[in-house]
């Protein structure tokens, strides 16, 4: 296994939008993150991954982009940017961009073009089709529901669109589109950042003649793009001829995939991308789609990381995450809000010592929790507005039945303000912002946490602090124990002559401690209560290492 810079960091994700307001617009912006450098060296992460800063009309908050090479106007300049850089780099933090290049925003000028005409050069950056007897090509389903496919009556053909509308998919297959997106990586990498968060990357290439898709409840037509014939070929062409020339690493966002074909994208002889994010352990709680929950539970979390930590092993490299900006809060999903600081601190343990690069997203480690939104007007995002609106107008469903759902999956929840203090909208900005600020910034807070020796955030500080020093959590070879146990968590890395082993409870009463091995005989190494015994309190979790 080869060792490098990624696999030993730790990652932070902002969601600029909402992480820190420097001009009281009610907007977060890179100066804001600039305010706060001081904040995300003393947490100790060591890659900031910054969801998108582009222009962008920001239908889907900026997974929309209007241009690849230009920040956008609300979140500051080049030079801010450029200040962010170096900043980061001074603190030993390096940074990570999100690539957002299934599609472009509607209004980005190749679509402007592309629109125009049958034969204009940009037609074909995009996926255009007749369609049949007055109807789309195929019924081909968008991820944010409804169809795939919009009319346009300048040409009367229709354009595939997998998410927005506002947002059309490009044409990899065509060469010019793949020379684009070099030019964009090169445009980042020389300006200093290291490395891409790749969205939705394995459905770029799209299946020759766009065939119908088997009739399915969601994603018709998906089997023609997900790992699509060419996606190999596309990404090892980027590869070549950009990403190897620098000391950067890219980590792919994956739909519906299994460990074994995540292989032929990471494994660590592809020349492809260095780790994906998916999604198997995101359905613990609900059925395959998020819009159809079921209740969470432990065994089920457990045994889709664990698929993963097995799936990929020695052969590549695995992310560990629980939040990102599309994911409820995990304390709500997967915790507990009766013992919330404790609970919080048992997953960032159970997660944490996993062997893969954990991605930490902006609030988890302060154990923010879902927003307690009662009415539609509260919400901003595109995904929930048009789920609602189909379940409400399509589905006849009632409003209260929609507004349960959005109340606990929307991605609104993970956008909520960054909560800093007690202040007023939780110190995000003096001025009303984009997104209600969840009401308990009164109480959870970053200044409440870093007063409190025992909190959450200290917490997170020590593991990423353990993290670095002790090279068994990154490259230590992963076992679980008990797996078909509902209640608790065991599991033991091995590295040299040292074994780590983790004990957890997943539940909010206590439990007898299992463990496979005599647990006095090691050191104590992390312990979210005071107590030590053998029977283990609400969420509490240890991790013991052994010399052996
Ligand atoms: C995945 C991103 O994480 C999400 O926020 C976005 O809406 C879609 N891809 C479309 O870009």
């Amino acid at each position: 296994m080869n060792k490098t810079w990624y696999k030993e960091g730790i990652v932070y994700q902002i969601y600029p939008r909402s992480f820190k307001d420097s001009n009281q617009d009610g907007v977060g912006d890179l100066r804001g993150i600039i305010e706060k450098l001081d904040y995300l060296k003393d947490l100790g992460i060591s890659i900031v991954w910054l969801s998108p800063i582009y222009e962008s009309p920001l239908d889907d908050n900026g997974y929309d982009i209007s241009d690849y090479c230009k920040i956008l106007p609300e979140y500051g300049t080049m030079d801010d940017f450029i200040e962010l850089v170096n900043g980061l780099h001074e603190r030993g933090i390096a940074l990570i961009m999100d690539l957002v290049v299934n599609h472009t925003s509607d209004e980005h000028p190749w679509f402007v073009e592309s629109k125009k005409s049958v034969d204009n050069p940009y037609r074909d950056y995009y996926i255009w089709k007749e369609g049949t007897e007055g109807k789309a090509p195929n019924k081909w389903g968008s991820f944010f529901g409804g169809p795939a496919w919009e009319y346009d009556e300048t040409t009367n053909q229709y354009y595939l669109h997998l998410f927005s509308k506002k947002q059309p998919d490009l044409n990899w297959d065509n060469p010019n589109v793949r020379e684009e997106v070099k030019k964009i990586l090169t445009f980042w990498l020389d300006l200093g950042v290291d490395g891409f968060r790749c969205d939705v990357i394995n459905i770029i290439s799209k299946r020759e003649g766009l065939p119908e898709g088997k009739w399915k409840p969601v994603l018709r037509g998906s089997e023609h793009y997900i790992n699509g014939p060419k996606v190999h070929e596309y990404l090892h062409e980027l590869y070549e001829d950009v990403l190897s020339k620098y000391n950067c690493f890219t980590v792919g966002e994956s739909v519906f995939i299994t460990p074994e074909i995540a292989l032929d994208y990471i494994a660590d002889w592809k020349e492809e991308l260095s780790m994906l994010f998916q999604f198997d352990h995101m359905n613990a709680d609900c059925f395959f789609v998020k819009w159809f929950g079921r209740k969470f539970k432990p065994v089920r979390l457990k045994k889709a990381m664990t698929k993963w930590q097995y799936g990929i092993n020695e052969k590549g490299w695995n992310t560990l995450y629980f939040e990102n900006h599309d994911q409820p809060r995990s304390v709500s999903r997967f915790g507990s809000l009766k013992y919330r600081e404790q609970s919080a601190k048992m997953l960032a343990t159970y997660l944490l010592f996993q062997k893969g690069t954990p991605f930490i997203y902006q609030g988890q480690e302060i154990g923010m929790t879902n927003a307690h939104f009662t009415k539609l007007s509260q919400y901003r995002d595109v995904e929930s507005l048009n789920i609602y609106r189909i379940g409400t107008k399509k589905l006849l469903w009632s409003k209260r039945r929609m507004l349960k759902k959005l109340a606990r999956s929307s991605r609104d929840h993970a956008r909520t303000p960054m909560q800093w203090s007690n202040e007023i909208n939780g110190g995000f900005s003096e001025a009303t912002p984009w997104i209600e600020a969840n009401t308990n910034y009164e109480t959870i807070n970053v200044k409440n946490d870093l007063k409190n020796k025992n909190s959450i955030l200290k917490y997170y500080q020590k593991i990423i602090a353990l993290r670095k020093k002790h090279e068994i959590i990154v490259y230590g070879e992963f076992i679980e124990h008990y797996p078909n146990d509902n209640k608790i968590v065991c599991y033991e890395r091995n590295y040299e002559d040292e074994k780590l082993v983790v004990v957890a409870n997943f539940t909010g009463k206590e439990v007898f401690q299992k463990a496979p091995y005599d647990l006095a005989k090691a050191k104590l190494l992390l312990n979210n209560y005071d107590d030590d015994d053998r029977i283990l309190k609400p969420y509490q979790a240890k991790v013991y290492l052994f010399k052996k």
